[in-house]
């Protein structure tokens, strides 16, 4: 039976694009069965519409604390029995309660080499660093923000001459590659975590997970 996807978005939806369009090849070991967003105005609405995928909204401004507005959307999530929560571009910190109810089966994308660089404004933080290399990490989603075990992290090199906006373009474009990779990993069994490590195919990753170049 194919793996259920439910994937929340906050806003363009272009990794969500990515995973649509992989879910529609054929023997695809997944489908994205939801898309859940927490603003009405989010384009990947429109995308997942256009994919046939149902939709919904849980508004973060309708509820009076974070602990209201995760059950909510747990609640929201959970009606289409979901086997994987992907998170892509989800700009809400979610609860402890929310993590654990979803645990080992719940990823998140972070565009840095993690542990490098948690939290906002990624890009421009490499280039004031002068990195000479800069990526994108596929992780699963524990209790610290962006601080869940990496599976696969994509290293992207820094170029002279680049703004944030470049770097993000070209970060962009592995995200749209190793993200589906991962979501099929988990669909045909193949990722696990435990004790905050990350198997695949039985065997334990290391600290960064598996690495690709792009
Ligand atoms: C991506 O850059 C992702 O790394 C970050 O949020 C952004 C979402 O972009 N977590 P999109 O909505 O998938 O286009």
């Amino acid at each position: 039976m194919s793996c259920r996807v439910a994937v929340l978005i906050s806003g363009s939806g272009s990794n969500l694009q990515a995973l649509l369009d992989a879910a529609a090849q054929e023997d695809a070991p997944f489908s994205v069965t939801a898309v859940v967003s927490n603003k009405a105005d989010a384009y990947g609405l429109t995308r997942a519409e256009q994919a046939g995928v149902p939709t919904s909204v849980v508004n973060h401004r309708d509820y009076s604390s974070r602990e209201t507005f995760d059950h909510a959307l747990i609640e929201e999530i959970d009606k289409c029995k979901p086997d994987l929560v992907v998170l892509a571009g989800f700009m809400r910190i979610l609860t402890p309660d929310f993590v654990r109810h979803y645990n080992g089966r719940l990823i998140n994308i972070h565009p840095s080499l993690l542990p490098k660089y948690q939290g906002l404004h990624t890009h421009k933080r490499a280039l004031e660093a002068g990195d000479k290399e800069h990526g994108v990490t596929v992780h699963f989603v524990t209790e610290e923000l962006d601080g869940g075990p990496p599976i696969v992290q994509a290293i992207v090199p820094v170029k002279e001459g680049d703004t944030p906006e470049l770097l993000a373009k070209r970060v962009q474009v592995q995200e749209h590659i190793i993200y589906p990779m991962a979501v099929t990993w988990f669909a045909q069994q193949r990722l696990q975590m435990a004790d905050d490590r990350v198997q695949l195919d039985g065997e334990l990753l290391p600290h960064h997970g598996v690495q690709v170049s792009a």
